[in-house]
């Protein structure tokens, strides 16, 4: 046996000092490239000892060892950084806007915790610098680790670059043994400038912004690149550690420039919401003096315990929030209106805009929203712009915010070119040619093309693939469109991509001649497909690019199903109510208008309460449909089309020939050695230490499911004073029933 002898040809004694060889190479790549950033191996030689490793453990199962370089996270990525697993989840922020969304915030928090009003409550408000985050792990006192955000759960490797950046201590005394770091990497304006000087003198390109340069220059695979650009940090917060740094976010802050690390001294507590939005109007005024980019202020509850009970949503803090500033406006002249096709079939008009600069970013497209919008009318026929239409050759003001699309928001009447027409949006489909139609109350004209319509096919893949989807290593937006309706070897479903490599022999010659493949990308091509088809519930529910179902929405009903059979059997159980709701809906609206005046409003409710009770719903499916549309954060309108995507033929025999090559993994329901993990609990009756949307929040961190009503499945009834039918049926039902200071004892909360 050689080290080139094909695995195929290995017998089991030799497959065994195979592994071990390969993993002891790979132990000592990846520390030569992470610890000591000094590489032996190119990307193409690590990959493909990597790939040499997996497939000898596919054939011997068996053998696979402990150590397996396959499980070690700290991979090397394709792109050359490697990848590194958050020990806690890197959030973003939810944004608020102008000053009611920020009393809302400070409403919806004082709700959660039970406070009035004017119960005492202070808030953190300070800048929100425009850069790129990045977490800086210590392990007593030393740097050992950078990691970008990434998607929130695993980031990139960039420690050889964070120990480059001046501000960033490598050292430091007195802190937890285990320390994260969490803050901002940014430019300066001065520094800006002068690098896109130098930029511009050494021929190099030059950036569009503070932020781009400051992300550009973190991520050089080459780290004395990274030394010669003049990067920042500020610190405002911190992931894992091993023992608590303080009792608030402020003493946090003192504590982190304690330890040598730069915060922001336009950090201040305020104790009311008036002194929150009074500082965002003095940080508002200092903008444009401060020398870096900020795009709005950030406030965060001060007290860390408070902080601990309000917790998470999926992706963002309950506690937290950015107020941004409002977006930056320029005008420029509308050249064109194309119409994209999506993939769920809405027609998108982008204007072309004559490239103008909005907020340091060149602008030259823009989107239009919808129809309406381009006529100057909302959703409910009202004027908007005053009723200003938009028209090809007029002058456009647009606007951009943050990392949003820009978007067209008022037109110059008084540049309006003599011969210039009204827009007439199209009722055809551009792509297709089906039929473009809107449905009562959709602001959106859609193609009813469906799976025919080459657009909606190439973006529902694209959306497959793409980065929270299946994210498949060198099966991008390009390659979709490449293999589309490729004539030999087609992608046109989800399925084609996982038989892409069975489907004839002669498929790998046929890549192998295309444009830009070759044999090693082709076979890589393969082996990154394969690696995904073990996929965890959410995100497939997320791929599959069903309408309304975005990334949060897949995740709350993958934890709540944990299976795709016991999910799908539950929506096709609750479709007659599904159906029946969507009438009642109907029955309700068509009243609604008809009951122009107020003294009418009752027979509204009437109407709808006919039409459920008329529709003759078995008691099963309205079950599983409350069930559904119960979900924390799942709606009507969510679970109306879900509803109609798993009973549409076509969409369902996709998902049906999908899940043949795929191995459905459950999603790890949070903290699951809680003693409430896994079950359903219900709450019943008055709780008097946390609110009912506190509880239900607690237990489903535990990993808990909650539900709203007592049944066969509910395993733990927690029952307050004044429980009533709940806590009669739970007794008859034999289920075990506590009061809330029991179960507060029994989840480690008392
Ligand atoms: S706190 C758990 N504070 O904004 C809360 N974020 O839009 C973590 N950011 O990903 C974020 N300045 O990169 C926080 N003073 C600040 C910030 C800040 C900038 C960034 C951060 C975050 C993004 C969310």
């Amino acid at each position: 046996m050689s080290e080139t002898t094909p695995v195929s040809e290995l017998n089991e004694a030799e497959a065994r000092a195979e592994l071990a060889r390969l993993a002891a190479q790979l132990q000592r790549a990846n520390r030569l490239y992470h610890a000591e950033d000094a590489p032996e191996l190119s990307d193409a030689d690590y990959d493909a000892l990597k790939r040499r490793n997996a497939d000898i453990e596919s054939l011997f199962p068996a053998l696979k060892r402990p150590d397996s370089p396959s499980d070690q996270v700290g991979a090397r990525a394709a792109d050359g950084f490697s990848k590194v697993s958050h020990a806690v989840r890197m959030m973003s922020l939810g944004n608020g806007f102008d000053d009611d969304d920020i009393a809302d915030f400070d409403r919806s928090i004082r709700k959660y915790l039970g406070l009035s009003s004017d119960a005492p409550l202070s808030y953190t408000a300070e800048p929100k610098i425009d850069g790129l985050s990045l977490s800086l792990r210590y392990e007593k006192g030393r740097l050992v680790q950078a990691a970008t955000r990434g998607d929130g759960e695993v980031g990139e490797n960039v420690t050889a670059n964070a120990r480059t950046v001046g501000d960033i201590p490598h050292d430091i005394e007195n802190a937890p043994d285990i320390f994260e770091v969490r803050g901002e990497v940014y430019m300066s304006h001065a520094d800006f400038d002068d690098l896109n000087a130098r930029q511009v003198a050494s021929g190099g390109k030059t950036f569009a912004n503070p932020r781009n340069a400051a992300a550009g220059s973190l991520r050089q695979l080459d780290a004395s690149i990274t030394a010669s650009r003049p990067l920042r940090f500020f610190a405002y917060a911190w992931g894992e550690l091993s023992a608590p740094i303080a009792a608030t976010q402020m003493e946090a802050i003192d504590r982190l420039r304690a330890f040598g690390f730069q915060t922001n001294d336009l950090t201040r507590l305020c104790p009311s919401l008036s002194d929150m939005l009074a500082h965002y109007r003095d940080i508002e005024a200092q903008r444009s003096t401060l020398g870096y980019d900020i795009d709005g202020v950030v406030y965060k509850v001060n007290d860390l315990a408070l902080q601990a009970r309000l917790g998470f949503r999926s992706t963002t803090p309950r506690w937290a929030i950015a107020h941004k500033f409002p977006a930056e406006l320029a005008w420029t002249r509308l050249e064109g209106i194309d119409i994209q096709v999506g993939r769920t079939g809405a027609l998108s008009p982008v204007a072309r805009l004559h490239p103008v600069t909005v907020g340091g970013v060149v602008v030259s497209n823009a989107t239009l929203h919808n129809e309406d919008y381009i006529a100057g009318r909302d959703a409910k026929g009202g004027a908007i712009r005053g009723g200003k239409d938009i028209r090809v050759g007029d002058w456009v003001q647009v606007y951009r915010a943050g990392d949003v699309i820009p978007k067209v928001a008022d037109v110059d009447l008084s540049k309006r070119p003599k011969d210039s027409v009204p827009y007439a949006f199209p009722t055809k489909c551009p792509e297709c040619g089906s039929d473009a139609i809107r449905e009562d109350g959709d602001a959106v004209r859609r193609c009813t093309g469906g799976l025919i319509c080459p657009a909606q096919a190439v973006e529902k893949l694209k959306h497959f693939v793409s980065r929270k989807a299946f994210d498949i290593e060198g099966l991008g937006a390009k390659q979709i469109e490449m293999f589309h309706g490729d004539p030999v070897l087609p992608i046109n479903t989800p399925a084609d991509i996982f038989t892409l490599q069975n489907r004839d022999a002669s498929n790998l010659a046929r890549l192998k001649n295309r444009d830009g493949w070759g044999e090693t990308s082709a076979s890589n091509l393969f082996a990154a497909i394969d690696e995904k088809r073990a996929i965890e519930l959410g995100r497939l529910l997320f791929a599959l690019g069903i309408r309304h179902v975005g990334e949060v929405g897949a995740r709350d009903l993958a934890l709540h199903y944990l299976d795709w059979d016991a999910m799908a059997q539950a929506i096709d159980a609750a479709r007659p109510a599904a159906l029946a709701q969507r009438k009642a809906d109907a029955a309700e609206e068509a009243e609604r208008q008809a009951a122009a005046s107020d003294n009418r409003r009752a027979r509204v409710k009437e109407a709808r309460d006919a039409a459920i009770a008329n529709s003759d719903v078995p008691p099963a499916a309205a079950s599983a449909w409350s069930d559904l549309i119960g979900i924390d954060g799942i709606g009507t309108t969510l679970g109306l089309s879900l509803s109609d995507a798993f009973a549409n033929p076509d969409e369902r025999r996709a998902f049906d020939d999908l899940r043949q090559h795929l191995t459905i993994v459950s999603p790890d329901a949070p903290a699951s050695d809680s003693p409430v993990a896994g079950k359903t609990v219900v709450f019943t009756g008055t709780l008097e230490k946390m609110t009912r949307a506190e509880a239900k929040a607690r237990a489903e961190a535990l990993g808990a499911k909650v539900s709203g009503s007592v049944s066969q499945k509910t395993d733990l009834l927690v029952a307050g004073p004044g429980a009533g039918s709940k806590a009669k049926k739970a007794a008859d039902l034999g289920i075990e029933t506590l009061d809330e200071d029991s179960w507060l004892q029994l989840i480690g909360d008392a």
